[in-house]
Parts: structure tokens; sequence; C-alpha cells
């Protein structure tokens, strides 16, 4: 009877604990958070940059919506957008694919100093412009699109998101700083550009990024180029900051191939230069209306490949160089100095 009894007892014992343990497996389920690494795995910006970080964490729309318009220029405002009307570049460019790390770079035309800098003077109009204008003029040159209301969303997003980063600091990114804005001066060599040279440099230096035929690497996958392309139908159009011969020779110098710096460029000056009066020569979308920019002739930049200008040089001067004795006519004749 004791037996039975102590063994019935013990049956009862083993039943509570398990239902005990059961229990407390129930609850611990309940309490437990999601595991960090499901969280992680369904974090967009787990791979995101440190910018884009910050961006996400101010929780402000609009400066979110105008970082994404700035890096992902085409898949929002570009020509594959299915509603028309939101259609405002006309090539798959994205304004980072100039305006390099997101906008950050040191004279990679940087975008984070720009606010202060604004409303400015422009030669191009010969008015005072406000940043809303100078932002449309790479939408209707460097992106061959069309330019924004100044009170519409996408616009203000552009400045708001330009406000935004004006004050952004950070330890771990570089940032350019307010004297690294825009582009870094180079040597122009006294020379006409050497095409010949210019193709070479091009192969031996560019093409395995923007390929040979200039069309850049478009990734079907994120519908983007991976390579932007430097000519051709989705390239910037003639009348871009991009095709004047000194221009793009300083960003080129200081910036390509892919990832040189200011501190370290990789070409030579005569080598940039070759390389972009080559860029430059070779077909892209044309810009209507060029010959009613700059309406005082005097302010239009010695290396504008379209004319009419104030001096007695011909085009291809202009468009190749040299450019000391244009320099040099302005100078002794308008008492002007040139340094673009
Ligand atoms: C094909 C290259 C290219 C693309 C793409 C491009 N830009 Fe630009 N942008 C330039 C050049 C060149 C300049 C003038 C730089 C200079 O002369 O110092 C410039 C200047 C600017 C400036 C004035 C900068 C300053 O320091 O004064 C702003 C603002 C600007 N761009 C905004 C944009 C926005 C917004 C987009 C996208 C909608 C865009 N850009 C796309 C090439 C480009
Ligand atoms: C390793 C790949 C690579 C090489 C090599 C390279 N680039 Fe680029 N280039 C890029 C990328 C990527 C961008 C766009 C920047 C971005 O998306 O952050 C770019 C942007 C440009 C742009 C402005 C955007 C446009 O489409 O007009 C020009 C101009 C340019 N490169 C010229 C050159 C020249 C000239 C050379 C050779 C001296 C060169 N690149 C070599 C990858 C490369």
């Amino acid at each position: 009877m004791q037996a039975a009894f102590n063994k019935l007892a013990h049956s009862l014992r083993s039943v509570f604990l398990l239902f005990l343990a059961g229990v407390s497996l129930f609850l611990i389920w309940i309490y437990t958070p999601p595991s960090p690494e499901v969280q992680l795995l369904s974090d967009p910006l787990e791979n995101a940059s440190p910018l884009k970080k910050e961006v996400y964490a101010s929780s402000d729309p609009m400066v979110i919506l105008g970082y994404e318009l700035l890096v992902n220029t085409s898949l929002h405002i570009g020509p594959q957008v299915s509603d028309p009307q939101k259609r405002y570049t006309g090539n798959k460019l994205e304004c980072v694919s100039c305006h390099l790390n997101e906008g950050t770079k040191a004279f990679g035309i940087p975008l984070n100093t720009v606010v202060s800098r604004f409303p400015q003077y422009r030669g191009r109009e010969d008015k005072i412009g406000s940043l809303e204008e100078r932002i449309n003029g790479c939408l209707n040159r460097s992106m061959n699109g069309r330019s924004m209301a100044i009170d519409q969303k996408e616009m203000k997003a552009f400045v708001a998101y330009l406000n935004w980063l004006s004050g952004f600091k950070t330890e771990e990114m570089q940032l350019a700083t307010a004297l690294e804005k825009g582009l870094k001066d180079f040597v122009w060599p006294n020379r006409a550009a050497d095409l010949k040279q210019g193709k070479a440099v091009y192969a031996q230096h560019c093409a395995l990024c923007h390929r040979l035929g200039g069309g850049g690497k478009f990734d079907s996958q994120t519908a983007q180029y991976l390579y932007p392309p430097l000519w051709g139908k989705d390239a910037y159009n003639n009348g871009a900051g991009m095709t004047r011969l000194l221009t793009s020779a300083s960003f080129i110098k200081y910036n390509m191939p892919f990832g040189v710096s200011h501190q370290a460029p990789v070409l030579t000056d005569s080598e940039a230069y070759d390389v972009a009066a080559y860029i430059n020569q070779q077909e892209r979308p044309k810009k209507s209306e060029l010959a009613a920019d700059f309406p005082d002739k005097l302010k239009k930049p010695l290396s504008t490949p379209y004319g009419p200008y104030a001096d007695p040089f011909p085009l291809s001067q202009h468009q190749l160089g040299p450019y000391r004795p244009i320099a040099d006519f302005y100078e002794e004749v308008f008492g002007l100095v040139k340094i673009k």
C-alpha cells in the first residue's frame, strides 16, 4: 500500500514538474524579444553608409526624401519612372554620379557646404541665383532634363536635405570643408589637347569601368548604372559644366579613376587634360538655346564648348585649348583675370 502510494505521488510530482516546465517555456517564449539576428536581417539600413543611417535617424521625411533624390535620382525622377509628370531627368545619372561620396567628397563637387554659398552671382544667367535655380541648372544640363517649380515637394526636399547636410558632423566620416568646395585647380598645359593621347589614356585608365564605347555599365538588377556613361544618350548634355574641358579635367584629375583623392591623384595634368578633351568630343544629347547662355559674354568660361564669344579665338581653341592665350587676351583687353 505504502509502495503504491509512493509511486502515485512520484508520478504526480513528475506531471506537476512537466507542467511547470511547460508553463515556464511558454512564458519565456512569450516574453523573449526577437533574437538580434532576426532584427539585423530585416533592417534595410544594416549595410547602409554612416551618412544614410544618420539621414534616416533624423526621422525628417523631407530630409530623407532629399537624400533619396540625390542618391537614387534616376529611380525617383528619372526617365524610367512610370508617371511622366514625375520625370525630371532625361538621363539615368544620379546627382551623386558627379557629387561624389553622397555629396561630401573634398573637391568632388561636394554639396555639404553649398547652402552657405547661395544666393550667388551666376555668369550663365548674369544675375544673382538661388540654390533652387542652381539645382535646376544641373537638372537641365548635367541630367539632360527639365526644371522643377521652386515650391514643389521634390525641390523643397533637395533644399531640406542640403540644409540638414550643412549641419552634419561626424568623427568617422571625412567631410569636405568650406575650402575644399567645387573642383581643385590644375596646371593647364600650354598646348592644345591631344585627342589621340586622350584616347590612349581612356583605354588605359577609364574603359575598365566606363567601357570603350563610353556607355558605362548598367545593372539591370538595380535598374541603375553601376558605372555611369560618359557620352551617348544617357550622358550629360552639351550645355553641362562637365563639357568644359577645364572643368572636367580638374574633376577627372582629382577624382578618377574612381577612388583617388585630391591628395593622391593618379593622372598627370597632361593626361587629365587630354582624356577630358577626348570624352567631350564624343556624341552626347544636345541642349537647345545655348546661344542665350551668358548674356554677358565676358563672363563666359574660357572652355565653354559653344559660342558666341567676346573674343576672336576659334571654337576649336575654346574646346581644346591652348587656354593661356585666350586668358591673356581677356586680361589685356578687358582687365579680367579668368581662372576657368
Ligand atoms: C554630370 C555631372 C553632374 C551631375 C550628374 C549633377 N551635377 Fe551638379 N554640378 C556639376 C558641376 C560640374 C558643377 C559646377 C562645379 C564647379 O564649377 O565648381 C555642379 C554644381 C552644382 C551645385 C552648386 C555647387 C557649388 O559648390 O556651388 C549644386 C547645388 C548642384 N550641382 C546640384 C546638383 C543636383 C541636385 C543634381 C541632381 C539633380 C546634380 N547637381 C547633378 C555636375 C553635375
Ligand atoms: C573603377 C571604376 C572606374 C574607373 C576606372 C573610372 N571611373 Fe569614372 N566613375 C566611376 C563611378 C562609379 C562613377 C560615379 C560615382 C558614384 O556613383 O559614386 C564615375 C563618375 C565619373 C564621371 C562623372 C559622371 C558621368 O557619368 O559623367 C566622369 C566624368 C568620369 N567618371 C570620368 C572618368 C575618367 C575620365 C576615367 C579615367 C581616367 C574614369 N572615370 C575612371 C567609376 C570609374
